[in-house]
C-alpha cells in the first residue's frame, strides 16, 4: 500500500524545516541581505557578486517558494516580513545551524563508547554564542555587576567568542582595558576583526590561547574576570579536577577577583522546563548536543557546590530577563573568595 499523501506531508514537516533552518542561516551568510532588502534581481547578482547563475536561480526559486523573497513581475527580489523577522534570530541560526549543524549530523555516528567527539565549528559557535550574549547573557551580566556596584579596571574574558563582552565592558567601565582569551582561530580571527572597528579598540587585546593555559603561565592579575558559557567547556574537557585546579589557580593569582560566570542549568529531565515554548524551540537542541562535543552541562545546584568546595562565596545570583527568556537556563555568579 503506497502511503497516503496527506501522511507523508505530515511526515516530512521535520524535513521542511530542516532545510528551512539551512537555507534561513544561508541567506543570512550570503551577504545578499542589503542588496535583497533594498530589491535587486538574479542578473544584478550574478553580475555584482559573481554567483553561479544555475545555483543562485535555485536558491532564489526556493527562498520565493518558502516565503523569504517576494518576487515581482519584473523579477526584482525583495525581502519578506518573514525573513526580517527570521534576521531577528540570526545568532541562533548562526550557532545552532553554522556552527551545530554538522554536529546535528553526525551524533548517530558518536553513540558509541570511544568514538570520539562530533564536530563542530567553533568559529559559528564563538560569534552565534556572542549574537545572543548580547539579548540575554550581557544583560544578566550587566545587571550582576550593577547590584554590586564596584568599578573594574583590568578584565579577562575566558573563551571570549567574537569579542563583545569586552567591548561592551569597556564601554561601561571608562578606565578598564580588556584580554580575551579564544582557543579557536576563527573565533580569535572575528574578536580582533570585532574590536577593531570598536571605540574602544586601543584598550582590548585578543590572545588565541586556551584558558586553562592562559591561567597557568600568565603573570596577570585582573579585577574582573568572565567565564561566560566556557566553564562548562573546560568541565568537558578537563574534568571536574580540571575546573577545580582552573578555578584555585585563577583566585591564587588574584585574590580580590569578582569571578563572572555565566551557564547552563541544566533542566533536561525536568518536564516542566522542558514544555516551555522556548526550550521547546531551543533548548531542547542545545542541551542535546553538548555531551557530543566534549561539553559537560550541570544544574546550577552542582555549580554551587563546587564553587563552596572550591572556596567561593556567591555575592549575586540571578537569571536572563523573562521578557527575552522566562525558562531560567541561563544563570549567572558573581564570585569572590570566601
Ligand atoms: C558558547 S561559546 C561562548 C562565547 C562567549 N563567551 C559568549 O558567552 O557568548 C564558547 C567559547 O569558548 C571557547 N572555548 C572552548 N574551550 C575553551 C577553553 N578550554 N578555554 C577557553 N575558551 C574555550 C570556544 O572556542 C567558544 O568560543
Amino acid at each position: 500500500m503506497p502511503i497516503r499523501e496527506s501522511h507523508l506531508v505530515q511526515a516530512l514537516e521535520p524535513f521542511k524545516g530542516f532545510v528551512l533552518s539551512t537555507m534561513i542561516f544561508t541567506l543570512q551568510q550570503s551577504g545578499l541581505q542589503a542588496a535583497l532588502a533594498e530589491g535587486t534581481t538574479v542578473d544584478a547578482l550574478v553580475r555584482d557578486k559573481g554567483l553561479d547563475r544555475a545555483r543562485l536561480t535555485a536558491m532564489a526559486d526556493y527562498w520565493v517558494a518558502a516565503g523569504l523573497l517576494d518576487r515581482s513581475e519584473t523579477g526584482v527580489l525583495t525581502l519578506t516580513p518573514l525573513a526580517h523577522r527570521y534576521e531577528e534570530a540570526r545568532p541562533w541560526y548562526e550557532m545552532m545551524v553554522g556552527g551545530y549543524g554538522g554536529t546535528f549530523l553526525a551524533l548517530g555516528d558518536h553513540l558509541a563508547q570511544g568514538t570520539g567527539p562530533a564536530p563542530r565549528r567553533g568559529g559559528y559557535v564563538g560569534s552565534g554564542s556572542c549574537g545572543i550574549s548580547m539579548h540575554d547573557s550581557i544583560p544578566l551580566l550587566r545587571r550582576l555587576l550593577a547590584e554590586d556596584g564596584r568599578s573594574y579596571r583590568r578584565l579577562v574574558d575566558l573563551g571570549c567568542g567574537s569579542g563583545v563582552y569586552l567591548t561592551e565592558l569597556c564601554g561601561d567601565y571608562p578606565e578598564m582595558t580588556a584580554v580575551g582569551i579564544e582557543p579557536n582561530a576563527d573565533g580569535a580571527a572575528a574578536a580582533r576583526a570585532w574590536v577593531a572597528g570598536q571605540p574602544t579598540a586601543d584598550r582590548v587585546t585578543i590572545e588565541q590561547v586556551d584558558a586553562v593555559q592562559w591561567i597557568e603561565n600568565t603573570e596577570e592579575k585582573p579585577d574582573l574576570a568572565v567565564l561566560a558559557f566556557v566553564i562548562h567547556e573546560v568541565l568537558g574537557q578537563e574534568g571536574e579536577e580540571g575546573v577545580r585546579r582552573m578555578l584555585t589557580k585563577l583566585f591564587a593569582e588574584s585574590p580580590d577577583l569578582t569571578l563572572a560566570i555565566i551557564d547552563i542549568d541544566l533542566k533536561s529531565s525536568d518536564p516542566e522546563a522542558m514544555a516551555q515554548p522556548l526550550a521547546q524551540a531551543y533548548y531542547n537542541a542545545y542541551l542535546l548536543m553538548h555531551p557530543f562535543t566534549s561539553q559537560r552541562l550541570e544544574t546550577k545546584d552542582w555549580w554551587n557546590k563546587l564553587f563552596a568546595e572550591c572556596g567561593l562565596r556567591v555575592d549575586a545570583f540571578d537569571t536572563t530577563d523573562p521578557s527575552m527568556d522566562s525558562t531560567g537556563f541561563a544563570v549567572g555568579w558573581l564570585l569572590r573568595k570566601a
